[in-house]
């Protein structure tokens, strides 16, 4: 007997995730460190109470998580201003996208969000039988908002907005997004994902749980944040978000019992103490940014300006995104080429610590102007 998966799933692949260090190894040897840019993860590691917290916590893992979170809800209730109903809990923000597909939607319904985006939003819907709206970006790589609104239509139940996006690292600004939200139809939720949020110093970049929920009162808004960036704990799994606490019930309530495993939980609330290292990482990172976008520019490519941990090339016609990450894969440098998140022609690069960019550098300098000739 065979099994068929259900429909929903069929021409659906299971997530790629970016190569690992490991499988790069077996691929090419050797013992010269791998530089991880793939990902965009956070360089640095958890952040020292984290370590701590994990490290007290290990001997108590006998026992079953707490599996409503009552401490750390309670904790970023507090944080954020919003009250503790209002803060839903993940094994990551993946996990909390899947739940708001069981949660809230229904097989044909519509599901509006930008593109090239973060692949997640058009798997998760399309698991559950709903349908993924791709709206392409403007002109300069970001969330097109009006068009976005002009693609809502009474069969529409969400609206996704990557603010920064992943992958282009562009931002819509507080006025844009204040009135894109106030324009949807009652009955659609926006689901802003922030995942990048901490790196961000725009003055005009909305911090959508202070403004849109907590200040702004808005019952259409849900933001998302994660650990796995600044934080350092993407292997962990944490993710997290604040918005109209009959969505997060709703969650709860498609949610397994013990969404968050307990390592997540003390290592979540102890980061949470932690913000003078937090602003460290952000001024590394810019600086780090700053230095890679540079060294783009010298060797004749023009990087999207964004304002996250990595940056989004769009390379020049005939250069192969593929290839261009295969060459510095030999060289033991991980980026992702971006045919899955949308752009075949783009790669995007994480921006590492210091160490890692010069890494990086060194490596387009070797490859990208011999391909750039070549074409
Ligand atoms: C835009 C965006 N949302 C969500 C996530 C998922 O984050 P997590 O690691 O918390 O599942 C990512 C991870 O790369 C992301 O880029």
């Amino acid at each position: 007997m065979t099994f068929e998966a259900k429909p929903a799933l069929q021409g659906l692949r299971p997530y790629e995730p970016g190569l690992s260090a490991e499988a790069l190894r077996r691929r090419i040897g050797g013992d010269a460190p791998i530089v991880k840019l793939g990902s965009n993860e956070g360089p640095w590691g958890p952040l020292p109470g984290a370590v701590a917290a994990i490290t007290a916590h290990v001997a108590g893992l006998n026992r079953y998580p707490d599996g409503a979170f009552h401490e750390l809800r309670g904790r970023l209730a507090d944080i954020t201003g919003a009250r503790p109903e209002q803060v839903v809990l993940g094994n990551g923000a993946d996990s909390i996208l899947i739940n708001l597909s069981l949660a809230l939607l229904r097989p044909g319904d519509e599901v509006v969000f930008g593109w090239p985006s973060f692949i997640t939003y058009a798997l998760s819907v399309r698991k559950v039988d709903a349908v993924p709206v791709q709206v392409p970006l403007d002109a300069d790589h970001r969330y097109d908002l009006d068009a976005m609104r002009a693609a809502v239509t009474d069969r529409t139940r969400m609206v996704y907005v990557c603010n920064p996006n992943n992958p282009t690292g562009t931002y819509v600004d507080r006025d844009r997004l204040t009135r894109f939200v106030d324009s949807l139809p009652e009955g659609v939720l926006c689901v802003v994902d922030e995942a990048y949020h901490e790196y961000v110093t725009a003055p005009d970049y909305p911090d959508g749980i202070g403004e849109l929920v907590v200040a702004g009162g808005r019952s259409n808004v849900l933001v998302l944040r994660t650990m796995s960036k600044i934080y350092g704990l993407a292997g962990l799994r944490v993710g997290w978000g604040v918005g109209p606490a009959e969505v997060v019930r709703a969650i709860d309530t498609v949610r397994g019992p013990f969404e968050m495993n307990a390592l997540a939980n003390v290592a979540a609330l102890a980061s949470l103490d932690e913000r003078e290292l937090l602003a460290e990482r952000v001024e590394a990172t810019e600086t780090g940014r700053a230095s890679l976008a540079e060294a783009l520019h010298e060797v004749g490519l023009a990087p999207i300006p964004g304002v996250a941990n990595f940056l989004c090339v769009p390379l020049p016609g005939g250069v192969d995104a593929a290839e261009v990450a295969r060459q510095l894969e030999e060289r033991g440098v991980i980026i992702r080429p971006l045919a899955m998140f949308g752009m075949p022609d783009g790669i995007r690069i994480t921006v590492g610590d210091p160490d890692d960019v010069a890494a990086v550098v060194g490596a387009i300098r070797a490859v990208v102007p011999r391909m750039l000739a070549a074409h």
